[in-house]
């Protein structure tokens, strides 16, 4: 497909506003024991205080997982293009007992340009990067770390290309039977491209924006069976995880040096 920037944000505020009341069911719902799996050593570099920045939130994820008690963060933003998204993150942040969020409801890229916000302990982009192309990824991490803190931290994940690494079959065969091919949207619009980030781009974009990785974190994609798993499939789910090494699931937390 080629569109120009603003086709494609424009197609994709739209497949978002479409699906943002189901998305959790569908996209994060079973994911949840692998996301669990892949989120847990990043918890002891990232700080509970302060202010915290979540862009490309979605539906809540990022604050429900990092701004939750113990947690107390003075001031939360969240950014998102979506109004179907933002709703869906309004009702889940509530649940979570997260008060105080301040949604904004804008183009990303648009308001890290226009805006200010006072220095971020910890910023969170999950999922998002691999909606833009190359340039627009370099500008945006570049843009995260200007925003950090002395001590700050950011949070980015997002599918890395495996670059032709075959995922293996003890997960592909785990993963037939999986909730993630019972689940579908009630109705899909078209999807603009987005694709897997090149491992290159990334550590050049880290590089440049003065970022050392603390932490980070890599699997395939590993996916429940059942919505409430018992312990025998969260084990065998942590099995594959490790067993499986790195694949095209990614997250680091950075720090300025
Ligand atoms: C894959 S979802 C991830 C959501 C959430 N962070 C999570 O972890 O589940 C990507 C989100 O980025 C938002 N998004 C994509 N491009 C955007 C842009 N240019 N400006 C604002 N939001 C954008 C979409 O609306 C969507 O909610």
């Amino acid at each position: 497909m080629n569109l120009t920037p603003e086709q494609r944000r424009e197609m994709d505020r739209h497949y978002h506003d479409v699906i943002g009341g189901e998305y959790d069911q569908v996209i994060l719902d079973p994911r949840q024991t692998a996301s669990d799996i892949l989120f847990s050593g990043h918890r002891r570099h990232l700080p509970r205080s302060g202010q915290m920045l979540d862009i490309g939130c979605g539906t809540g994820q990022a604050i429900c997982r990092f701004a939750a008690a113990p947690a107390r963060f003075d001031q939360v933003t969240a950014v998102d293009h979506s109004t179907g998204m933002l709703s869906a993150a309004r009702r889940n942040v509530e649940a979570a007992g997260v008060a105080g969020v301040d949604f904004i409801q804008a183009d990303v890229l648009e308001w890290l340009d226009s805006s200010t916000s006072q220095p971020c302990h910890l910023v969170t982009a999950v999922g998002f990067l691999h909606h833009l192309d190359d340039q627009q990824i370099r500008n945006v991490i570049a843009q995260l770390a200007a925003r950090l803190s002395k001590d700050g931290r950011l949070l980015i994940a997002d599918p890395l290309d495996p670059a032709g690494k075959p995922e293996p079959e003890a997960i592909q065969a785990w993963n037939r039977r999986s909730l993630a091919v019972q689940r579908g949207y009630t109705e899909e619009p078209e999807e603009p491209d987005e694709r897997p980030i090149p491992a290159s781009l990334m550590n050049e974009a880290f590089r440049s924006a003065g970022l050392d990785i603390l932490h980070h974190s890599s699997s395939w994609e590993i996916f429940n069976h059942s919505s409430n798993p018992g312990w025998l499939e969260r084990l065998r789910i942590r099995y594959l995880y490790h067993a499986g090494g790195a694949g095209i699931v990614n997250a680091w937390t950075l720090a300025r040096h």
